[in-house]
């Protein structure tokens, strides 16, 4: 391996000195869903089933064979292709492949790569033993779906499944096995550029999320030829960095984690998800990728996860500048002893394993667990069998971008689109007439990819011009630019470092808002494509300033005083705060980073072949300066109700409590009514059930869908409870002037919480449950939970 930044290597080195802490935090005792502690195993669980045994004899069989060396090989995570996170690159794979020294690739595909460098481990290799193949199939793997922020925005679980299965029939057709996803972080601070790369900010949308994701890449059978082990990651809590900066420190409290943060990983691990990415983050002080109560005492014990556990790129490495050991020596066995079995491209475990053996520091069993769990991937996903079952050129001619495919993206990119506002109906377009195109992403192809666009072509990219001249062919289109997406020299020059391709107009910010407000004042409507370029979120990409970056908002001012309809098309993969434009714009669509298909899928909105059902899924914010904001906050002593003068209250002084836009929003071209929540009974009794029901009218013109969204507040409890918290939802279509009766099943389950001790309980007591079109606009009814 090569340290990729000198920079970095001084600061590891020089930070490396600092501290020798080697045994971080004690287990605690908690009790969770799972009920019992499992029992601790020296080798993952077997389950008894007969393809258990069979497996278990034969990697028995085959580790007998192995050297110490060849094992800790095994443990071995290389990177050969271009997309490189952190400080170090792989190096001299093929020699490593051919010595049993690598146990996985990510970063390679195509059925040719990836044979090229299986056969050097079948005919090669002493034991002949297939390696596995990795990618950041995140949102697509050629085909590109909405960014995962916005697919979690369609409220559609059957269409992100889909999403997730095109992928892995994708990916597994381009020579992959593995896929480095779901992610299921649950973020809240809109700060941090990885927002987009989640579901969000709700645990129990982010779990279903989760699960529907798992099923999409593994199907019923890993080891069919069209299925993929997922991974999820980050874990664990890596959404909560502080101030929203990429990496950084999470500390929370047992409640909250286990309430609020961790149900979404153990939603994918339940769901049958095979692997588990370790995050970089510190938490309560101990990093995940050292931390044994995260690694073993959870995950491992009381979860009774079963599967392998890989680092995140480098954060082996990155145990040393966190302050957990001297050394790569000392962290390699921080991580070992903390659970890991594979280390992302930092060669730690390589380096050091062997001679930590000899010193007596880490047991040769250690290795034989990790090395145990990885070959049992391999096994599941079929490699032993068939080391190429993935790697099939045939099936990738005949499967990538296919038209289907691409079909489906279409589809499933409608679904994603949130309509923050249409005031007079501005919105569908006619398709005659005239339209001024204005703004920096109008004829973007990469920004509709968004950031993680695995092995997307931006050139198969439909923009959002090219999808209007394809819905909208008799529309009169002018153009012009407005603006460049971002002002800052430095900022622009970092994102076209990374991929960026951001072409900079060299004219003045003022020469080209005058030049667009000229093409503006000539068309019937405007339509303004703004927003972030991709490279703005996603990885350590976070902003501290959430508005539209550059001149983008001076532009939408000028377009804005042509006194032209004003249609603002976002483009971002975060909450942005947008006070002035949701003030001023006649409209406004938030369509995310929407993939391959992006641009027709916005112009089948615009134009009303398609009614926008999609709702946020975490809280747009009016000023950066409430993040983190989320809906299911507690509610404190001191509540502030609009008393203005009134000075002790928990409040801001110069901007409100809530929210732009709260979780759950979005419009329709139609309009819907609900009646309030009518319950089978005013008590539940333990272990029973209440049914809920309320009537949706669409009582406006079109033809719609629409997200029934169900809330429980739990109102006094042995610790205080959030206001509101999502149970359960529906996503119905209503014929326009259709009503329909939508019914939900609430139980005691629904009412679990972590209590004073710890315990997963449902309290009795009274509760309201809350039912309506987002997190704010909802009806309530009382009920009590008697024991
Ligand atoms: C990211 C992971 C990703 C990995 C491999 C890291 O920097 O945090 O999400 O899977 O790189 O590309």
């Amino acid at each position: 391996m090569k340290m990729r930044n000198v920079t970095t290597l001084v600061l590891v080195l020089l930070l490396s000195g600092s501290c020798t802490q080697m045994n971080p935090q004690k287990p605690t005792a908690i009790a969770t869903e799972t009920g019992k502690p499992q029992p601790e195993t020296s080798t993952p669980t077997n389950t008894g089933k007969p393809q258990d045994a069979k497996m278990k004899k034969f990697i028995d069989d085959l580790m007998a064979k192995m050297t110490l060396e060849e094992k800790i090989g095994q443990l071995n995570l290389v990177s050969v292709g271009f997309t490189v996170t952190g400080p170090v690159v792989s190096e001299n794979v093929d020699e490593k492949i051919t010595k049993g020294l690598v146990g996985g690739v990510f970063n390679t595909f195509t059925p040719i790569a990836v044979r090229k460098l299986q056969e050097k481990a079948i005919s090669q290799s002493r034991l002949k033993i297939p390696l596995l193949f990795g990618y950041d199939v995140i949102h697509g793997h050629r085909t590109i779906f909405p960014m995962p922020i916005g697919l979690a925005a369609s409220w559609d679980l059957a269409a992100i499944e889909r999403s997730a299965r095109i992928s892995a029939d994708e990916a597994s057709a381009d020579g992959l096995n593995w896929v480095l996803s779901p992610m299921v972080d649950i973020a809240r601070d809109a700060r941090w550029g990885r927002i987009s790369e989640g579901s969000g900010e709700d645990t129990y949308l982010t779990s279903q999320i989760a699960k529907a994701m798992v099923h999409g890449y593994q199907g019923a059978d890993l080891a069919a030829y069209n299925t993929v082990m997922a991974c999820v990651k980050h874990f664990a809590l890596y959404g909560a960095a502080e101030a929203g900066r990429d990496y950084n420190t999470t500390d929370m409290s047992d409640r909250r984690m286990f309430d609020e943060y961790l149900p979404p990983y153990k939603a994918a691990l339940d769901a049958g998800a095979a692997s588990v990415m370790s995050s970089f983050n510190d938490i309560n002080g101990v990093p995940a990728t050292g931390n044994k109560w995260l690694m073993t005492d959870l995950l491992r014990k009381q979860w009774g996860f079963d599967g392998l556990v890989v680092t995140d790129y480098t954060a082996i490495n990155e145990l040393i500048p966190h302050g957990m050991g001297k050394n790569e020596y000392e962290v390699a066995k921080v991580a070992l002893d903390a659970g890991i079995d594979m280390d992302m491209v930092g060669e730690v475990f390589l380096q050091h394993l062997n001679q930590l053996v000899k010193d007596g520091k880490v047991t040769e069993e250690q290795i034989n667990v990790a090395c145990r769990r990885i070959l049992e991937g391999k096994y599941k996903l079929g490699l032993f069998e068939d080391p190429y079952r993935y790697a099939n050129e045939q099936r990738a001619k005949e499967t990538l971008l296919k038209k289907e495919y691409r079909d489906a993206a279409r589809d499933i990119a409608r679904r994603t689109l949130v309509l923050l506002k249409n005031q007079n109906q501005t919105l569908p377009l006619k398709k005659t007439g005239s339209i001024a195109l204005v703004g920096p992403l109008v004829k973007s192809q990469i920004d509709q990819l968004g950031n993680w666009n695995g092995a997307g072509d931006y050139k198969q990219a439909i923009s959002v011009e090219q999808g209007i001249r394809n819905v909208a062919p008799n529309v009169k289109i002018t153009y012009a630019k407005g603006a460049n997406i971002a002002s800052d020299t430095l900022m622009l020059k970092r994102l076209n470092a990374h991929g960026g391709m951001l072409e900079i107009d060299p004219r003045s910010p003022q020469e080209m808002i005058r030049e667009a407000v000229q093409v503006a004042k000539k068309a019937e409507v405007v339509v303004a494509v703004v927003g972030e370029s991709q490279g703005m979120t996603g990885e350590a990409s976070s902003r501290a300033d959430i508005t539209l970056p550059g001149h983008q908002l001076d532009l939408l001012k000028a377009l804005k005083a042509t006194g032209k309809p004003l249609v603002v098309v976002l483009m971002n993969g975060r909450p942005l705060a947008l006070e002035w434009e949701n003030d001023n714009a006649d409209a406004m669509l938030e369509t995310w980073f929407a993939g391959t298909e992006g641009g027709n899928a916005i112009a089948d909105v615009l134009f009303g072949n398609y009614n926008p059902s999609g709702k946020i899924t975490a809280t747009f914010p009016v000023s950066v300066g409430q993040l983190p904001i989320y809906y299911s906050h507690k509610a404190t002593g001191r509540p502030y109700a609009g008393q203005l003068l009134d000075k002790y209250k928990s409040r801001y002084l110069d901007v409100p409590n809530e929210p732009l836009y709260p979780f759950g929003f979005g419009l329709s071209y139609t309009s819907f009514s609900y009646t309030a929540p009518t319950l089978s009974s005013s008590t539940m009794k333990a272990g029973g059930n209440l049914t809920v029901s309320v009537q949706v009218k669409n009582t406006g013109n079109f033809d719609g869908e629409e997200v029934v969204q169900l809330y429980v507040q739990d109102l006094i409890g042995s610790v205080s409870r959030p206001v509101k918290e999502l149970k359960h939802f529906k996503k119905i279509f209503l014929k326009k002037g259709e009503t329909q009766t939508v019914t939900f099943t609430l139980s005691e389950e629904d009412l679990k919480f972590h209590d004073i001790n710890m315990n997963y309980v449902a309290e009795p007591g009274d509760f309201k449950v809350y039912v309506g079109t987002n997190s704010r606009d909802v009806q309530a009814a009382p009920f009590t939970l008697v024991k």
